[in-house]
């Protein structure tokens, strides 16, 4: 039996929100996205209605546009703004699905954690007075954003997916895209710790198909979205980019607590790795009884990579700059990992 839910994409132009929209409209459903019209691609087939969601006319008549079966909220991040418009939208939307994260965990990425886990406490009448990106605010912020909604909302009338590190096509952060970039410069390529720690990114796309199920099934409650912990590792990642870029790469394993005393900040330089024991030890079994399934690491790098060399360019963001090493400094911690055999493996295809 074909569908045809009507949904509302709060945002909708960047990356996750732009995936949900388009994979709705792919499905034929009548979808509208709502944001300022300042930034991003507006997938096509979808209505567009402009405004700003901290303004709380905008938000008014964009509930006089209602009603909606759903409503997808992807990019809030700020309390306040979300529960204002979980008060304006309730009336007009059956359910309120909220992309929340893995960082709304007190634990993570210390340890692992299950939907069960603690969260941050969350305040959800918490405006923390700022807009730009903050790693240390960014989980409680969306803990505050989830209680905003656990608040106003019963149960039944939200859905909340926490994802881990999302990858794919349009991906702004830069992660997949630094990683991508150089190895195809080839070369020895600085690489960290154990080329068998294993990692656990999402595809954006087996986001958006599990949201639009669970949302489409009408279904609640609160989800951990990645693939099973323990498949993948950082040189499978690594292998499929020299594999996606044809380049002539050799990646040099460096012990990584050496790359920490010589001062390589985890995380960003050195783009998905770091050291805590949870960061890639989420338990998803809860979503892949509902239904997630998630596709090979190598389909999302070489997608990435397709999406890139035919032009792609992901939105600006202020996260992109943090990510990657200078080559200049890679060549000297090369160097010096040799130096003081701090090398742990060689590796190439
Ligand atoms: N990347 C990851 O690894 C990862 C992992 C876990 C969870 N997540 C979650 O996924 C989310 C990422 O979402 P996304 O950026 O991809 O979402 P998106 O919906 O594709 O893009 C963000 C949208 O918000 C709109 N917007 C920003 N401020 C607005 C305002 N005041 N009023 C109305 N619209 C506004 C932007 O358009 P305009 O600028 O034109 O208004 C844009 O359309 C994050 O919230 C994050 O918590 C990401």
């Amino acid at each position: 039996m074909i569908v045809i839910m009507k949904l509302l994409v709060l945002g909708g132009t960047w990356f996750v929100g732009r995936v949900v929209a388009e994979q709705a409209v792919a499905r034929g459903w009548d979808v509208t996205i709502f944001n300022r019209g300042r930034s991003g691609h507006a997938p096509t087939g979808a209505a567009e209605i402009h405004g700003d969601r901290e303004n709380v006319v905008d938000l008014k008549r964009l509930a006089a546009s209602g009603p909606w079966d759903a409503v997808v909220d992807v990019p809030g991040s700020v309390p306040t703004v979300v529960r204002d418009s979980v008060r304006a939208l309730q009336p007009v939307v059956e359910r309120y699905v909220f992309v929340s994260t893995v960082s709304a965990y007190r634990a993570w990425p210390h340890e692992p954690v299950s939907e069960e886990s603690m969260l941050h406490p969350g305040d959800p009448d918490w405006d923390p007075g700022f807009r730009h990106w903050d790693a240390v605010a960014y989980g409680p912020l969306k803990a505050g954003c989830e209680a905003a909604i656990r608040r106003d909302l019963p149960e039944e009338q939200s859905l909340i997916l926490r994802p881990g590190v999302v990858l794919g096509p349009y991906e702004y952060v830069g992660r997949m895209r630094w990683w991508l970039g150089r190895v195809r410069q080839g070369g020895g390529v600085l690489a960290p710790g154990d080329p068998g720690r294993t990692i656990q990114p999402v595809d954006v796309r087996d986001v958006g198909r599990f949201l639009l199920d669970m949302t489409e099934s009408r279904q609640s409650g609160v989800y951990n979205v990645a693939p099973p912990a323990g498949g993948a590792t950082f040189a499978d990642l690594l292998h499929h980019c020299i594999v996606a870029t044809r380049a002539d790469a050799e990646i040099v394993w460096v012990d990584e607590d050496w790359l920490i005393e010589h001062g390589v900040r985890q995380w960003t330089e050195m783009p998905l790795w770091r050291k805590g024991a949870g960061t890639w030890a989420m338990d998803t079994r809860r979503a892949r009884a509902a239904g997630l399934r998630c596709r090979q690491l190598r389909d999302t790098v070489a997608d990435t990579w397709s999406w890139l060399s035919q032009g792609g360019e992901p939105v600006a963001h202020e996260r992109d700059a943090e990510h990657g090493i200078t080559v200049h400094k890679e060549r000297e911690l090369l160097a010096g990992a040799v130096r003081d055999g701090a090398i742990v493996a060689r590796t190439c295809p």
